[in-house]
């Protein structure tokens, strides 16, 4: 099913409580949720003090991007302070297998990402495991990036991968979606879309509605 999942790190965090009231006011079923350590990326976000403070006050189901360096260490606290899905970065995991199976045991949904640079081949062994792939469209670390065109023919080249061997995990994207790639990005094989600067400069109940219109549009399609 085609997702909309609107990244907090795009929003005013002065007023973080309507702004996620809003989205999901407006249809969003995520909340995409950067994490991000300093060391895996340059830059630092937010941790489980704000993801577990926020929890109170929205049902959206907490998709949680681990830029974070071994995140497995990270997973029995994050499911403790909400987090639905825990998705992990294939290039930050020595024993990718074993933090998957630690994500599950915990009982979350687990979900690999994968820088633009790193190739889908990758997740050969894993495909099979997961719930969600990521398909980074930019370099991790900063919201407002322009979408890398190489990317999409990642995305393709996975959903052909998958039907291949009968495997329907989801297929997110993130980084630099907007309301006009959406169509492309849906078409290539994507089915959830993260969209930070697109949703939450202006207004994020209109702009949600605006990308789940597209969507729907898609799924009708598929
Ligand atoms: C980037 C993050 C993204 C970011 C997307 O490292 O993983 O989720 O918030 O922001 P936009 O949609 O503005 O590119
Ligand atoms: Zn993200």
């Amino acid at each position: 099913m085609n997702r909309l999942a609107p990244s907090l790190l795009g929003c005013d965090f002065s007023c973080i409580k309507d702004q996620i009231q809003a989205v999901e006011q407006a249809g969003a079923h995520y909340l995409h949720l950067d994490v991000m350590d300093g060391a895996f990326v340059p830059s630092i976000s937010f941790g489980m003090p704000l993801i577990s403070s926020i929890r109170k006050c929205t049902g959206m189901v907490f998709d949680v991007h681990m830029m974070v360096q071994e995140p497995g260490r990270y997973a029995a606290a994050m499911k403790e302070a909400g987090a639905d899905l825990f998705c992990v970065h294939q290039e930050a995991c020595l024993h990718l297998d074993r933090t998957i199976n630690q994500i599950k045991e915990l009982g979350m949904k687990a979900g690999v990402a994968i820088n633009p640079a790193t190739p889908v081949s990758v997740l050969d062994c894993v495909l099979d495991q997961v719930d969600q792939i990521l398909i980074m469209t930019v370099n991790p670390g900063f919201g407002g990036q322009k979408f890398i065109p190489y990317t999409l023919d990642k995305v393709k080249n996975l959903r052909e991968m998958m039907n291949h061997r009968g495997i329907n995990a989801d297929i997110q994207v993130d980084g630099g979606v907007t309301l006009e790639n959406a169509p492309l990005l849906l078409k290539a094989g994507a089915n959830i879309l993260v969209a930070g600067s697109s949703v939450f400069s202006g207004d994020p109940g209109a702009n949600t509605k605006a990308f789940i219109k597209i969507l729907n549009q898609y799924e009708a399609k598929a």
